[in-house]
């Protein structure tokens, strides 16, 4: 997978096709391609004045060159961006999703694809999106199949190869966007790829191997915790929800240290939950094997340090995962059991299926203890009520400071991964009284997502904290341009977005 930037006359570079955007409400088909309209012979214009693509959004055409007059590209194709001053990063990224989608039905491995910036988003945030647009389209999940025929829907015959990135302007400002935009979209694909991979595969212990590979690979620190370092730690929470499986628990750590030496670190925790059946609140079947996206919140902490590294971002990072699975056994925990967690508070557990709040209540007690952070956001996969809330269009956000929240908020809408704040008054809190415990680890229906975000809170202590619940945007099966079906690595770009926000 290869993006480049290329910031010369694309009419005379010999590409088999190049992908040009028209608009809605524009004169004819453009500039660049009315000049291009000789080299095929008038048909750009006949494409135009046939009113089949004028602009709107995915709708296109394709010409062909006649004959050949010098070089230039093979095919031509008008690809509709919808309205010019609406063409915001979102948009670009959709477009170049759009294009490579057109190459892949045309079988062409490589590809020109022209980005313009019509509404004053500026070169690197243009080619920044182009580049996330290409990158994120290109990826698909090919290693569990050992043939691809022609009518595979999730994955292409012909994967496209190679992205060339037209656009006019300062060079060094189009580079240095394009890496953002490379090392975000590895970042992303690579938590696309983990979330992909099966339960029986992406277990606890092969998270773990894949975190401390990664980490190699861009020089984060790692460090995994094993049953009896966590067992040492007292994240009797996380060793409960563990109690069914025969999967080991882990607890990864990442440590990203560009910072001032000293510096509080900002926290990342995702829950890498990698497979909830429920416990022994057994889940109904229909659609049980989702459930392996239930480390998605982990996977996009793991995507977010990789591209932090990629970026040398100049400030203290740590990313911190529990993991394990949720299952059902003799050993497994039981509705009425009560633990006392790494906190010291206690719980009652009245639905094991509301496991995520447990091993992610000792993972931040873990990390504001450990690290101290500046802030500390966790990402999760928590509930199902977030997706009758808010659908799959956006996360919910919740905390305890509305300046975290407003950036959160901020970096959402510049990443196009938006979140929308709930609230969090201090009203939910009797939703999760239990008359034997602390707390009890559910608060009934009513605001399920609001008293999971509580259940939280209570384990925050006064660390600046925050919590994204994707459950509803982690994955899915009406994907964007450049998502495919499955996991979408969401919110990697959000949380990069946020931390180069903080490192200035
Ligand atoms: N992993 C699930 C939440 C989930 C639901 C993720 C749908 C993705 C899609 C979580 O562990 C869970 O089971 N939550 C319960 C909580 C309930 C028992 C209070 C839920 O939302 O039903
Ligand atoms: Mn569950
Ligand atoms: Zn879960």
């Amino acid at each position: 997978m290869n993006v480049r930037l290329h910031t010369t006359d694309p009419r005379i570079h010999a590409s088999p096709l190049l992908v040009l955007p028209v608009y809605e409400g524009g004169e004819g088909a453009g500039e660049l391609a009315g000049s291009l309209d000789e080299h095929f012979g008038g048909a750009v214009a006949r494409a135009w004045a046939s009113g089949d693509a004028r602009g709107r959004t995915g709708e296109s055409v394709v010409v062909y060159r006649a004959e050949d007059k010098g070089p230039g590209p093979r095919r031509l194709m008008l690809l509709g961006a919808g309205k010019r001053e609406k063409l915001d990063a979102e948009q670009v990224r959709r477009f170049v999703g759009r294009a490579v989608r057109a190459a892949e039905r045309l079988g062409v491995a490589r590809l020109m694809v022209r980005v313009e910036d019509a509404s004053g988003l500026g070169e690197e945030r243009l080619a920044q999106a182009a580049a996330e647009g290409a990158m994120l389209a290109m990826w698909s999940f090919r290693e569990l199949k050992s043939s691809i025929g022609r009518d595979d829907e999730a994955q292409p015959e012909t994967p496209v190869e190679e992205v060339e990135v037209s656009a006019e302007g300062d060079a060094g400002r189009l580079e240095a966007g394009l890496r953002v935009g490379l090392a975000v979209a590895r970042g992303q694909n690579l938590a696309r790829t983990l979330q992909s991979r099966p339960g029986n595969q992406a277990t606890p212990s092969h998270l773990a191997e894949e975190a401390a590979r990664v980490a190699a690979e861009v020089g984060l620190e790692c460090r995994i915790l094993g049953p009896a370092e966590i067992r040492e730690e007292r994240m009797s929470a996380l060793l409960a929800v563990n109690q069914g499986s025969d999967q080991e628990p882990r607890v990864i750590v990442l440590e990203h240290r560009k910072g001032k030496p000293g510096e509080p670190p900002l926290a990342l925790v995702g829950k890498g939950l990698t497979f909830d059946a429920g416990g022994i609140s057994i889940k109904p079947a229909q659609n049980m094997e989702d459930m392996k996206f239930d480390m998605s919140g982990g996977a996009s902490v793991i995507g977010a340090m990789r591209a932090i590294a990629e970026l040398e971002l100049p400030v203290n990072v740590v990313g911190v995962i529990p993991s394990t699975e949720n299952l059902l056994s003799g050993k497994a925990m039981k509705p009425g059991d009560v633990i006392r967690t790494r906190s010291g508070k206690t719980v009652e557990v009245i639905n094991t299926d509301a496991e995520g709040r447990l091993i992610l209540c000792d993972a931040l007690d873990y990390a504001r203890t450990t690290f101290s952070p500046a802030a500390m956001v966790d990402i999760a996969t928590l509930t199902g009520s977030v997706v009758i809330a808010l659908g799959s269009h956006a996360a919910a956000v919740l905390g305890n400071d509305q300046a975290l929240i407003q950036e959160l908020l901020g970096a959402g809408d510049s990443a196009g991964e938006r979140c929308w704040q709930l609230p969090l008054w201090e009203e939910y809190k009797r939703q999760l009284r239990s008359p034997v415990a602390d707390l009890s680890n559910v608060g009934g229906r009513p605001a399920g997502s609001i008293t999971a975000a509580y259940f939280l809170s209570e384990f925050a202590g006064d660390t600046r904290w925050a919590h994204l619940d994707i459950a509803g945007t982690a994955y899915g099966a009406e994907p964007l341009p450049y998502q495919r079906k499955g996991g979408y690595g969401f919110p990697t770009r959000l949380l990069v977005e946020w931390v180069r926000s903080r490192a200035g």
